[in-house]
């Protein structure tokens, strides 16, 4: 075949290849193929040095035809191709403008723990220290150093999780009361707050982990009036000004005398209603005079120093305040639940 004719094939082949390119990779395979440095139309051109001086410039000429043909043709292609991908990928990027935006996420203060901060503040302001006491506490703490009789109810494995013998999960913040006080001398003004366990079936109110607050004052000339007065106090910064007191009589081997205490209920203020159960009153907790066996244990003299203490479910208030119906809720980590509180 002549030059002139290899010339018309490689024009043809190449535009045909050309077309059916559809990436700008596979474009540029076909122009290497054709119109490289080892290139279809360079091996053709080397072919030259064997023609006539006449029949070259006709032969360089077609050449150079084909090479701008071609050239243009890669260039046009290689924009649609282009053009072609880019439509590609906008569409694959596209965006919904119209679909609804996400809400930022925005965190709050657990109930119970602004239930609590509100508790360490008011008793701090009335000159209270915030203590501790471990939640996984020996026998003698939670039972044995408050005076429990030795057939306590409360003391049986039905009762508590038990770790071992000696060892079970707190079942009250009391259990602190002896720590604290094997720790300091008079006066001793603090509460401490904390997580207890009971073995209890889940209820709407109980549930086997929930949380108290104790207080306990000992000082010299300390009375069931100071009890009263500064639960008085607490409970009015707490629920309002409007809040009445009540203390009955009840049974704590920790205390002597001791007293269960409720406050009027702050929906019907006594009449009675859903929320009090149709008693006017909110029971809280329980509370008395330091039991002297306890003040000796300690070391203390209970004919020179009294004191008073209390205890008091922390998810209870909270659940109070917040008209929470569920103490699981308290729990459970639902954020429906806790962005709506
Ligand atoms: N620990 C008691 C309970 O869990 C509540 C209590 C009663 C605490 C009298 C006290 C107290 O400190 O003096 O039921």
């Amino acid at each position: 075949m002549d030059i002139l004719s290899q010339l018309d094939q490689i024009e043809t082949a190449a535009l045909a290849d050309l077309q059916s390119a559809h990436t700008g990779e596979a474009l540029e395979t076909v122009r290497v193929e054709f119109l490289g440095r080892k290139g279809q139309l360079t091996q053709v051109l080397r072919g030259m040095g064997g023609l006539t001086p006449e029949e070259r410039p006709a032969v360089g000429k077609r050449a150079n035809e084909v090479r701008e043909r071609l050239e243009a043709a890669f260039a046009e292609h290689s924009a649609v191709i282009a053009a072609e991908e880019e439509a590609a990928r906008l569409e694959a990027e596209r965006l919904d403008v119209t679909l609804p935006g996400r809400a930022p996420f925005i965190g709050r203060i657990h109930p119970l723990t602004r239930v609590l901060n509100d508790v360490k503040s008011i008793f701090t302001g009335m000159g209270f220290e915030v203590l501790d006491g471990p939640e996984v506490e020996t026998f003698y703490y939670n039972f044995g150093s408050l005076n429990y009789p030795d057939d306590h109810p409360a003391m049986d494995d039905q009762d508590s999780f038990y770790l071992s013998d000696d060892v079970l999960l707190r079942t009250h913040t009391t259990a602190a009361q002896v720590r604290i006080l094997q720790q300091r001398t008079p006066p001793v003004r603090c509460i401490y707050p904390g997580r207890v366990h009971r073995r209890e079936q889940m209820t709407l109110r109980h549930s086997h982990t929930f949380h108290q607050v104790d207080g306990l004052l000992v000082d010299e000339g300390i009375t069931f009036a100071d009890l009263k007065g500064t639960l008085d106090a607490f409970f009015k910064a707490m629920f309002g000004e409007q809040t009445q007191m009540r203390f009955r009589a009840d049974f704590f081997p920790f205390t002597e005398p001791s007293a269960e205490f409720a406050m009027s209920c702050f929906v019907c203020y006594g009449d009675g209603c859903r929320l009090c159960s149709h008693t006017g009153w909110l029971e809280l907790g329980g509370s008395g005079m330091v039991h002297p066996n306890i003040l000796r244990h300690v070391g203390l003299d209970p004919e020179r120093y009294t004191g008073w203490a209390f205890g008091c479910g922390l998810d209870r208030l909270a659940m109070l305040r917040y008209g929470i119906g569920n103490i699981r809720q308290l729990l459970e980590t639902d954020m429906r639940f806790l962005t709506a509180v």
